[in-house]
Parts: structure tokens; sequence; C-alpha cells
């Protein structure tokens, strides 16, 4: 699995001298696996030039909002978006005025309005001007609106004269932007997923399966690589085909499920049990297409071996999810089905009427030992972006709520 998304951060670059240092944080932005993108303001391109943070980033440079052929390519809006995190380095007097007043008359102030990342500035400027009650409002409004700062340092100036007003360095920023909660929620770890039906042969030609698309599994997959993981999809034979940039591997029967399924897993830190498994399988499969010669055709079926019980019950296992289809009494069969096979979580799916299966949009009741939470109807990759950040809140607090190891 070496397919995880690296974190997008989005350097913003206002006109001051401290700009020079917004260099040295591209590279260690870089080396700490990020992708860079940079966004100056006309100001600061007389401090340093667009392109010499285009040669750091490798990524080309933005500054204008009317520029109509950079925002062919990625308009602000798509820019704000792909931030997961946005840090302004320096932050003038100026920028922090403009953004505390809400203006958007730049491309770096339009994507601070634009954007759902959460923002940091590493405020630079004399110290006359940092203490000035214009700029200690501003400051205070910022915060106020959960945008973080880090800095600034007390020093000596470019000016030539002491006190608070230097930005702060690289190191700091970076580790007040990167220290801390993950930059995605599920970076760094390694989520198996199995999608689809199964088919199991009856002969050459005919077999046993079931509505699935493996559309919830594709979708969970491309989340949860969107969400910072590595990410491996075990499916069978689906309506769509396998997602893009995604390890996966394409099985046919229950059995190579489970067997493909328990070679990834000791690799795993999640497994999502999508897959809409046949529970049962003909006892023979024949060699030859069979003939119909008899009035009536019994088939003998034998059980499926259990792959998401199998996985709950290594020692050591990974945080495991499963899915529950229920036409009726829902919350009741979920929750037997999440103690009965020792789950982490269940996500249940009411297919009454035929619903959820093969269908765009579904809606989950999710339990987990303690608790549930309702995602009422929805396209299902909006359905599993939301899933995941569940699964990653639920990690994070089992986590926490582990006893620390001691050390005796
Ligand atoms: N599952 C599995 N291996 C199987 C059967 C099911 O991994 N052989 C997983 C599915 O991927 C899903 C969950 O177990 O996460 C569903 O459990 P199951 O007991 O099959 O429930 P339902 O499909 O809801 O069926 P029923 O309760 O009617 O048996």
């Amino acid at each position: 699995m070496d397919n995880a998304r690296s974190p997008n951060i989005l350097l913003g670059v206002s006109g001051g001298i401290a700009a020079y240092k917004a260099c040295e944080l591209v590279r260690r932005l870089r080396d700490a696996g990020c992708v860079v993108r940079v966004v100056m303001t006309r100001a600061a391109t007389a401090f340093v030039t667009p392109l010499t943070f285009q040669a750091l980033s490798g990524q080309p440079v933005r500054m204008d909002l009317l520029d109509a052929e950079a925002e062919s390519g990625m308009d602000h809006i798509a820019l704000a978006r792909w931030a997961d995190r946005v840090v302004i380095a320096p932050a003038t007097a100026d920028l922090m005025a403009r953004l505390a007043a809400g203006l958007a008359d730049d491309l770096l102030t339009t994507v601070c309005l634009a954007t759902e990342a959460p923002i940091l500035l590493a405020p630079a400027m004399n110290r006359v001007m940092w203490e000035h009650p214009a700029t200690r409002g501003n400051h205070a409004r910022l915060l106020e609106r959960g945008v973080r700062m880090v800095g600034p340092d007390t020093g000596g100036q470019a000016c030539g004269e002491h006190g608070a007003g230097r930005m702060a360095e690289p190191a700091s920023i970076l580790q007040a932007l990167l220290g801390g909660a993950p930059l995605l929620p599920l970076q760094g770890r390694r989520v198996l997923i199995t999608a689809g039906p199964t088919r199991e042969a009856i002969d050459p030609v005919r077999f046993i399966a079931n509505r699935s698309s493996g559309r919830m599994g594709v979708a969970l997959a491309e989340a949860a690589r969107e969400a910072g993981a590595e990410v491996c999809l075990i499916h069978g034979p689906m309506a769509l085909p396998a997602p893009a940039g995604i390890r996966n591997i394409a099985v046919e029967t229950a059995a190579e499920m489970a067997q493909a399924v328990l070679q990834e897993i000791p690799a795993a830190d999640v497994f999502i049990a999508a897959a809409a498994v046949a529970d049962y399988r003909p006892r023979t499969t024949s060699a030859q297409k069979l003939k119909k010669t008899a009035d009536t055709l019994t088939l003998e079926l034998v059980r499926n071996p259990d792959i998401l019980a199998q996985v709950a019950a290594l020692e050591p296992r990974p945080f495991v999810v499963g899915f529950a289809a229920e036409t009726e009494n829902l919350r009741a069969h979920a929750l037997e089905k999440m103690q009965r096979k020792h789950l982490d979580m269940i996500a249940a799916n009411d297919v009454s009427g035929g619903r959820a299966f093969g269908t765009e949009d579904n809606a989950l009741t999710v339990f987990w030992p303690g608790g549930e939470r309702r995602f009422p109807e929805q396209p299902k990759a909006l359905l599993a972006r939301a899933l995941l950040a569940l699964i990653a809140e639920r990690i994070e607090e089992t986590r926490a709520s582990e006893p620390m190891e001691t050390g005796r």
C-alpha cells in the first residue's frame, strides 16, 4: 500500500522583508512530504521573485485574481478547496487588516475567504506597527474567527529597531502547522477495504451473485485516500471500474476474497468490509455446463467463510468496520451483528424496497459501542467522506482512552 495522498499546503506570501524566509519554509514543507502552492501578493514580488518560489515549490506561482490563463488552470475557488491548510508567511499589517475586514481585493485574500481549510498566520512587521491599536484589533478579530498565529518573535528588526515583530523562524512555523493533530484525518493509516459482490460458480457459465455494484466500497477507497490513508481495495466483479491510483486486487469468489484479505490484513490499521459477500456457495462446481434433464434441479449450498468475523478475531487486529443490510429492525439487528462479530463499528443500510444496492445515493446509521450517528440520504461519495471522518474520530478517541503504558 503506497498510494497515500500528500497534504496540500497553500503558502501565502505578502510583501515584507521576511519573505525571503518563506523560501526556507517551502523547502521544509516539501521535505515533510507536503505539496506546496504559493500565492504571492503584488507587493511580495518586490522582495522575492515568483520564479524563486516556483522553482522551490515545483508548482506554478499565482498572484492575480484576474489572470485568465492561470484561472483556467486552477481557479481561485478550486485553489481554496485544494488546500488542506493555508499558511501566510510573512503576514504584513496590511494583509492582516484586509483579512480582518473580509476583503477579497486580490487572489490571496479571496482564497482566504473562500477556503474552509484552517489558516495560520506568521505576522511580520515593524514593532510600532505591531503594537498599533489598529493591528492589535485586527489580530484579536482574526483570532476570534479561529485564525491561528505563530509569532511574531522579539528581537532585532530589519528596520534597525528592537522589539516584537520579527517573523517566527521557518522551523517554528512548520511546527505550528504540522505539529499536533495530523493534517489529514487518516494520514499515515493503512486502510483495507472490500467491495462489490462475490460470484460463486455453479458451472462454467452460471453463478450465484447479488445486486451490489461496489459503488460504496469504491467511494470509501477514494475518500480514504483523500483523507491521507494508504488504501488497498479488494473487490469482486463490480459494475464500475476500479478507482485509478488506488491499489486494487480483483477477486471472484468469497474464498478468494478471504484469502486476499488475510494476506493483506497484517499491513492494515483499518479494515472496512463493504463487500456483499455471498453467504453460501454451491457445494460442487460442475466442470461442464449443466444440461437441463430433469424438471427440477436442487443446488446444495455450503456456508462461505465470514471474512469480517475472521478479521475481528485476529490478535492483534485493525480497527474493524462492518456493514449491515437490513430490511427491518435496523437498529436491533445492527447492534446484534456488531456484538456477535466483535466489531469496532457497524454501518447499517436500510435495503427495504431495493434501497442502497446499485444506487447513487444512500443513507446510513452508524453504531459503535456506546454511540450512534445517522447520516441522511446523500451521494455515496459524501457519505463515504463522513464515515471516514467518523472512523478517524473514533480511532483517536479509542487511542486516547487506552491505558498509558507505564514502562514497568
Ligand atoms: N461479510 C463478510 N464475509 C461474509 C459475509 C459478510 O466479510 N462471508 C461482511 C460484509 O462485508 C458486511 C457484513 O459482513 O460488512 C455483513 O454481515 P452479514 O452477517 O452478512 O449481514 P447481512 O448481509 O446484513 O446479512 P444477514 O444478517 O441477513 O445474514
